[in-house]
Formats: C-alpha cells, sequence, structure tokens
C-alpha cells in the first residue's frame, strides 16, 4: 500500500510508525464502526429514532465525574493498598486517541497475568472514553495527582521504549518481570510508568476477545450514527451497502512530506479506491468524514453515492 502511494521503503523514524499506525487503527475503528451500526440497523428502527444526541457533553461529565472518583489515588494506593499487588504497573502515552486505545490494548494483554496491578493513566482513560463507553473499560486508572505524589515521595520510576531502535514493546515484558522481582526482594512500593507507544497489532493477538469485551463504543455515539445512516436509508429506494472513507489529513500533510519524504493519498487515489468498491457493491454508499472538511467537499462532490459526514 504504502509502495502504490510513491512512499519510499525503509523508513526509520519511529515515531512516523506511530502515527501511521494510531491513524491506521483509527481508521479500523470508524470502518467497523459503520459496518457494524448497519447491522444494528433493524434493531434501532423499532425504538425511538429522536435519540441523536445534543446532551453528550453533559453525560460526558457524568461518566467522567463518577469515573474520578474510583481513579487509584495516594489513599487507595498507599494508605490503604489492599486495592492494590504491588508492583503498580501504569501504562501511559503521550499520544492521542488511536495511542491511548493502543496503549490501553497492549496493557489487557498483561493484565492478570502476573503477581502486579496493570493499570493505565487517567490520560489514556478520558482519551478512550470520549470513544468507548467507560463501564466496560476494566483496567485500574491511576489519577493524574498519583503520578505527582509518587514522584515527591520518590518512589516514581518511569520506563521508556528504545526510541533510536524504534522498538516500543520489547522492554515490556521484562520491565514488567524486573519490578514483580525488585518487589519481592525489598517490598519497595514502586509506581512504574511505562512510556511510549506500543503498537504492535501482533502483540494483540489471542486477546481480541478480551479487548472486544472492553472496548465498546458509546451508546450515544452509536445512536447518533444510526439515526444518520438510517435517515440516508429512509431516502434511497435499494438497500445501500454502506462504507466508512475517512480521509486523514490535518498534521500528516507536513509530516509525511517532512518525515516519510512522500504525500499522503490524493484524489487520484480516492478515485481508484471508489472505484474498486462500486465495482464489489453495487449499492455502495460512500460515508466520508475527514479532519479536513473543506478538503473532503472540493475533492469528493458530485457524484450521488457519496455522503458527507456532519462532522459533529
Ligand atoms: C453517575 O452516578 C449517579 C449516582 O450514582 C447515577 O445516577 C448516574 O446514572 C451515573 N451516571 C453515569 C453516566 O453512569
Ligand atoms: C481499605 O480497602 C478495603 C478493600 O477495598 C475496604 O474494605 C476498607 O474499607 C478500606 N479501608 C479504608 C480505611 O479505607
Ligand atoms: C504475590 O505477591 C505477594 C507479595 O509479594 C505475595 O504475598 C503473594 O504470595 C504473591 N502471590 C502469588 C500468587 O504469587
Ligand atoms: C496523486 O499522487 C500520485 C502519487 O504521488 C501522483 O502520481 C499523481 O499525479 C497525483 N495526482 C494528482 C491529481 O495530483
Amino acid at each position: 500500500m504504502y509502495g502504490s502511494l510513491g512512499c519510499p521503503r525503509g523508513y526509520g523514524r519511529w515515531w512516523l510508525k506511530i502515527l501511521a499506525v494510531g491513524w491506521m487503527m483509527l481508521v479500523m475503528w470508524v470502518a467497523v464502526f459503520i459496518i457494524h451500526a448497519q447491522g444494528e440497523y433493524d434493531e434501532s428502527t423499532k425504538s425511538s429514532t429522536s435519540a441523536a444526541s445534543s446532551t453528550v457533553t453533559s453525560k460526558d461529565q457524568s461518566i467522567y465525574s463518577n469515573w474520578s472518583k474510583s481513579f487509584l489515588d495516594y489513599d487507595t494506593v498507599y494508605t490503604n493498598s489492599s486495592d492494590v499487588n504491588f508492583p503498580l504497573i501504569v501504562f501511559t502515552t503521550v499520544g492521542r486517541l488511536g495511542n491511548c486505545l493502543n496503549s490501553y490494548a497492549t496493557a489487557l494483554t498483561f493484565a492478570d497475568r502476573f503477581n502486579a496491578t496493570i493499570a493505565v493513566s487517567q490520560e489514556i482513560f478520558l482519551s478512550i472514553s470520549t470513544l468507548l463507553a467507560p463501564q466496560y473499560l476494566t483496567l485500574p486508572v491511576i489519577a493524574s495527582e498519583l503520578v505527582v505524589d509518587a514522584y515527591d515521595m520518590g518512589v516514581l520510576e518511569t520506563v521508556t521504549p528504545d526510541y533510536i531502535k524504534d522498538d516500543m514493546v520489547s522492554h515490556l515484558l521484562p520491565a514488567i518481570q524486573n519490578a514483580i522481582s525488585q518487589y519481592q526482594q525489598n517490598h519497595e512500593q514502586i509506581l512504574y510508568l511505562l512510556e511510549g507507544y506500543p503498537n504492535r497489532m501482533k502483540m494483540l493477538s489471542g486477546y481480541h476477545d478480551k479487548i472486544r469485551q472492553n472496548f465498546r463504543i458509546r451508546d450515544d455515539l452509536k445512536e447518533k450514527a444510526l439515526l444518520f445512516l438510517k435517515n440516508l436509508r429512509d431516502q434511497m429506494s435499494t438497500k445501500p451497502t454502506f462504507i466508512g472513507f475517512h480521509i486523514r489529513r490535518g498534521d500528516y500533510l507536513n509530516f509525511m512530506e517532512t518525515f516519510f519524504k512522500c504525500k499522503i493519498p490524493n484524489e487520484t487515489f480516492y478515485l481508484a479506491a471508489l472505484k474498486y468498491y462500486r465495482s464489489r457493491f453495487p449499492n455502495a454508499v460512500f460515508v466520508v468524514c475527514s479532519d479536513d472538511v473543506e478538503h473532503m467537499h472540493k475533492n469528493l462532490a458530485g457524484a450521488s453515492d457519496i455522503i458527507f459526514s456532519s462532522m459533529s
């Protein structure tokens, strides 16, 4: 795929791979979301259609305030540590949604396998909760203040991947094993902060069911998407096959040119992709979303089987 987009092979910059994989994860999510939404269409038509939520914000606040109560804080961890099995291993990332999803999924692969508490940072939890229903997220969440507290007490240990070698995952298992053997030797209540961008899909194999149980799209978002698709369907004479089409631009325009030495897919690629899917699905209807709304409208206008998401 990269070859066909004219990108040189062997690009070696780790942060670009991170962005690329984070981006692909997001595209997969959108695609799965759309397909899933289509499957649930019939049930949804039986229920209320006035569901498109305008109360997302207040709902968010209520979700967060409910959950923030159960974030692990200083008291839970250091004065009443019965909830925590030291060492306390916390996955964290400064990446955005795609990277947060990957970090959480990777943390899940380690949970319940060791005599240790595997948790995620509050930042990861809040980020993925914009997409996922928080009540299914099973990993403990560390309050941001606790990281500061642990630092102040001198019990914070940060573990970074080998950024130079572009290896975001090989250090994880040894870090956890070392933490456990350290704890068994000295019983120091260390909080280990595992940083980076663990985006290796292979690592998730064998854990797909567990990840699916944790990762469930929020009802308010599903309802909104279903209503959007239902309204489209109601206007059509034949049953459409909805195909999600996400165009990621934004910071990618510069990143790809500067670091990958290539350009992101342009309208030539869009047309080829549309042609491919039209030939396979005679009733294809493309639902397009993008972080560059102007570009999306400019380059894809005119075809009756292309629908633009309202992006709201
Ligand atoms: C938050 O907690 C209150 C009281 O426990 C509950 O009534 C409400 O439904 C909860 N909200 C969410 C979004 O879980
Ligand atoms: C400590 O944690 C246990 C188990 O979660 C709980 O039953 C107990 O009430 C807690 N004690 C205090 C002082 O918070
Ligand atoms: C887990 O570690 C704790 C503390 O070191 C120890 O007391 C306990 O026996 C360990 N449990 C298992 C199953 O190894
Ligand atoms: C789109 O990109 C490809 C590959 O970089 C290039 O060959 C093609 O000329 C571009 N098309 C347009 C319309 O810019």
